[in-house]
């Protein structure tokens, strides 16, 4: 499958001098459409700071992030950015990070609503991904009237709404049981298949690495392990 994003020789640093932290150290890392990659590693290994650099939501310190082979991430003005992240991106987070006043099919409208999707065009995209994620009898409830899992879906929906090229979800599984986990887990990787999107996915359970395609593993900052 096509390679849509590559990390080259990614350096991130934090602070100066004798308090400066390294978080990421030379990364190569390549992500194919269709393809679910899995971040694995422990506790401040650089995880969160690979997939804030991916996602375009952080610059390297140095080093390239490609996208489709020619656009580099870290030298785009804001702007442009912002477009790139509200396009062509979808993210997931680990607290879900909805709306708790809004229905969970107000929820995932919301990124159409930022980039000026039609009403009419609204509700169809809405309801596709809300049958997409098995939350279509769902859709009027607010995230409080919903289970943990129920809730993630509906990030999951909300990140899939723009049909993004890229789906980026730190530690998604990470509020959650480890059946609920392992559920949302294959959801994503059967999604990543189905919609030929690139899937990029942290987490430290060990557990979730099986439904990867291709997993990259870092130690302090360095990929000690990429393997499809
Ligand atoms: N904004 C920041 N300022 C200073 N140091 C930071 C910052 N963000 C991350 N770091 C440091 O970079 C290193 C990597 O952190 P990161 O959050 O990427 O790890 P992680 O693998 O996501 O960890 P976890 O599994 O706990 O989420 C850590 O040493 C962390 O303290
Ligand atoms: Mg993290």
């Amino acid at each position: 499958m096509s390679e849509i994003l590559r990390a080259d020789r990614v350096c991130r640093s934090f602070g100066e001098g004798a308090t400066r932290v390294d978080a990421l150290v030379d990364v190569d890392v390549s992500v194919h459409a269709g393809e679910l990659t899995v971040v694995h590693g422990p506790s401040g290994s650089g995880k969160t700071t690979l997939l804030n650099l991916l996602g375009g939501l952080d610059r390297p310190t140095s080093g390239r992030i490609l996208l489709d082979g020619q656009v580099s991430l870290g030298e785009l003005p804001e702007h442009d950015l912002l477009a790139v992240r509200r396009t062509r991106i979808g993210y997931v987070f680990q607290s879900f990070g909805l709306i708790p006043v809004l229905s969970a099919r107000e929820n995932v409208e919301v990124p159409l609503r930022l980039v000026g999707t039609p009403a009419g065009e609204r509700d169809e995209r809405v309801e596709e991904v809300l049958e997409l994620v098995g939350l279509a009898p769902h859709a009027r409830q607010r995230p409080y009237e919903l289970s943990g899992g129920q809730q993630q879906r509906v990030g999951i929906a909300r990140a899939l709404v723009t049909r993004p090229d890229l789906l980026i979800a730190d530690e998604p599984t990470g509020q959650l049981d480890s059946d609920t986990a392992a559920t949302i887990m294959a959801l994503l990787a059967d999604l990543t298949q189905r919609r030929g999107m690139a899937a990029v996915i942290s987490t430290h359970d060990p557990s979730h690495i099986a439904t990867a395609t291709r997993r990259v593993e870092l130690l302090d900052g360095r990929v000690v392990a990429s393997v499809r």
